[in-house]
């Protein structure tokens, strides 16, 4: 399919305007300068500086350690990169919880300190005061519903949400909450297809997908798992369109070789 990389900057109007037309949305991670540059050149409409840097940049088990210092680290050289891409990043744990105020600081600093163009949190009802005082200060918001990764210790697994009808019935409210607050977008993540279509419906603003159903206005993935990069990680939701890790383990291999038998550099390679 053909994108229209003329496009100066995807806006958030941009990305109403596409689910107003039925245009399916492409979000993507990027964490790195060199990343981004591809996944922007690509023709992506949302680079999501996603907390799972905690996990595939870091090494870290869960999305919690990663700090907002290291959150503006990434957005910043990701942000250096996106030409026509808008990069959305994570509030990462921690940095919005505990008030609102805490919130608007920390979203200010990632738009300030990072060039960000708007902010992501976790969370329903329960984190709405925060989101009215980012968005009155024209911070644009997209919420993230179903499994939310900063709270794997209160859920325990990484399985499917809202399989039964009293948490279906809470996405359900918090979405339309999240919409009527003024939210551009709403991550649904890995929850039952039929439930996503329902929810993708009955809001106005874009649904963006990962393990949620063809149904939703968009789809995200983690960059690392769509490349694969990440050899083990391999859930029913994933595609898989590169493996990776075995071209840059050959190619890193290969390398290695070449320098054991004084094969690199050669008389062409030195000066
Ligand atoms: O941090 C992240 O990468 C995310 C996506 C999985 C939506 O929040």
């Amino acid at each position: 399919m053909s994108v229209n990389k003329e496009v100066k900057r995807i806006t958030t109007h941009i990305l109403q305007e596409m689910k107003n037309r039925g245009e399916k949305i492409a979000m993507l991670t990027a964490y790195d300068f060199s990343m981004a540059t591809i996944v922007d050149n690509a023709g992506m409409d949302i680079i999501l500086v996603g907390d799972s840097a905690s996990n595939v940049m870091a090494g870290h088990e869960t999305t919690l350690p990663i700090t907002l210092d290291q959150m503006i680290y990434h957005a910043s050289s990701v942000v250096r990169a996106a030409k026509r891409a808008l990069v959305v990043v994570d509030l990462p744990f921690g940095s919005y919880q505990g008030n609102s105020k805490e919130a608007l600081a920390s979203a200010i600093r990632i738009m300030k300190e990072a060039g960000a163009h708007g902010v992501k949190l976790e969370g329903g009802v329960e984190i709405a005061e925060s989101v009215t005082r980012i968005l009155a200060a024209g911070i644009p918001v997209m919420g993230h519903l179903g499994l939310t990764p900063q709270s794997i210790y209160k859920f325990g697994t990484y399985t499917v949400r809202a399989k039964e009808e009293a948490e279906a019935q809470k996405l359900k409210e918090d979405a339309l909450k999240l919409q009527e607050l003024g939210c551009f977008g709403i991550v649904l993540e890995k929850i039952p297809a039929k439930l996503a279509k329902e929810v993708s419906e009955s809001l106005t603003i874009p649904t963006i997908g990962i393990g949620a159903g063809q149904h939703c206005d968009g789809q995200v993935l983690v960059i690392h798992d769509m490349l694969g990069i990440n050899k083990g990680f391999k859930p029913r939701f994933l595609r898989q369109y590169a493996n990776l890790f075995d071209v840059m383990n050959d190619a890193i291999s290969n390398y290695v070789g070449d320098v054991k038998a004084k094969g690199f550099p050669n008389e062409k390679e030195e000066y």
